[in-house]
């Protein structure tokens, strides 16, 4: 059976490099939708999907045409588009646009090996996030809405060592040799991909504090791409104006350095964008409600939304800086686009009837 056009899948594209946040973010975005995801019941334990209500997010590694054996043997490291299975990937992201299930390979993380298929039943929001989700035109022309997380190296490695030394009892020398080696073939398959994206979270190290090399306090600054169907960039104050504003002070508590926000116009790889930037940390989150008040076009469904999720959700990493915050409001914006999709099939539908 064919599915209706207004029940039809929106498909989000999220890329980012492993380790830098992705998995935080979907369970914002999920938490946005109404309901934590959940890997699939009685299925692989090893599968790397997350099922709610409404979204299934899927692991683009999943996608893998070489194992860790096979990466090896040829020498590609899992950036490299010739360990992956674009022709797969675009013929199974289609299928779920075009509300038919798939059967989808499983990339065993703890294995390295690729297990046998999982069924992935259409969903209202199927996520893919990875590292290729805009690389392959065919499938880029699927997303109804793509989202690029932009971690600087400095903020890259200061997360890395957090895990990967104090978690997973790696040495720094390790850890900054494996960073190293991924660099060339990120920034030649992965990095390239932020030109596509419809919003680009960058997260860099303050500008607060001279010389900063902790990485603990970040400037994050939210890239909206001008003239996306069904997304509208959010502001601050006005709209289409430039402004630095340091909220802190009688209704904001702020201790040392401080908070600091930027909006304006720019461009970005010939696009015209809309940036919003935040430098600093939040001491007390329930006065976010105040920078939020400050805010437009953040797609809330009731006043004091976004702070109601950054509270909900305080135990998160980012909840007291931008990085959380802007999160928070990517994943509203995804609801709204959803939402506007939804509403303009039932419309075309009703013309139809
Ligand atoms: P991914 O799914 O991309 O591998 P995760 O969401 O699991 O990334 O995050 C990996 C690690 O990076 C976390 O355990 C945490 O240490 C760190 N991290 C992620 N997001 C943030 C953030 N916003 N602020 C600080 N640390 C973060
Ligand atoms: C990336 C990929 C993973 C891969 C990992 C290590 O993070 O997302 O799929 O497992 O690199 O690759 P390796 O070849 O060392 O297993």
């Amino acid at each position: 059976t064919v599915m209706a056009a207004e029940q039809r899948p929106v498909v989000i594209g999220l890329a980012a490099d492993s380790g830098c946040g992705k998995s935080t973010f979907m369970r914002r975005l999920t938490s946005v939708f109404g309901g934590a995801a959940t890997p699939p019941k009685g299925g692989n334990p090893d599968s790397n999907t997350l099922i709610s209500d409404t979204t299934t997010v899927i692991c683009l590694d999943d996608y893998h045409s070489l194992d860790r054996t096979g990466r090896k043997e040829k020498n590609v490291t899992a950036l490299d588009p010739r360990a992956n299975n674009f022709d797969l990937m675009y013929e199974q992201v289609k299928a779920i646009k075009e509300g038919k299930s798939i059967e989808k390979p499983i990339y065993n993380h703890v294995t390295g090996l690729i297990d046998p298929p999982e069924t992935i039943l259409p969903p209202k929001i199927f996520v893919i996030e990875g590292l290729h989700p805009m690389f392959d035109a065919r499938v880029r022309d699927l997303l109804d809405f793509s989202i690029y997380l932009d971690i600087s190296d400095e903020v890259k490695f200061a997360w890395k060592i957090q895990r990967d030394m104090a978690e997973r009892g790696h040495s720094l020398e390790s850890i900054k040799a494996s960073i190293a080696a991924r660099k060339p073939d990120f920034d030649a398959y992965i990095d390239p991909q932020k030109q596509y994206a419809d919003v680009v979270i960058q997260v860099l190290p303050t500008q607060l504090i001279p010389d900063d090399n902790e990485g603990k306090v970040l400037r994050v600054r939210m890239i909206m791409k001008e003239g996306v169907p069904n997304f509208k960039p959010a502001y601050l104050f006005d709209e289409g104006s430039t402004i630095s504003w340091v909220p802190c002070g009688r209704k904001l508590t702020c201790s040392y350095p401080g908070i600091k926000f930027f909006y304006g116009p720019d461009t970005y790889y010939d696009n015209e964008v809309t940036i919003m930037e935040m430098d600093g940390q939040f001491d007390k989150l329930e006065e976010l409600i105040y920078v939020e008040s400050h805010l437009s076009n953040i797609s809330t469904k009731f006043y004091g939304e976004i702070t109601q999720q950054m509270l909900k959700h305080a135990d998160f990493p980012g909840s007291n800086n931008g990085t959380g915050f802007f999160q928070t409001i990517v994943g509203l914006k995804i609801r709204e686009v959803y939402e506007s999709i939804t509403a303009k099939g039932a419309s075309l539908e009703a013309v139809k009837a």
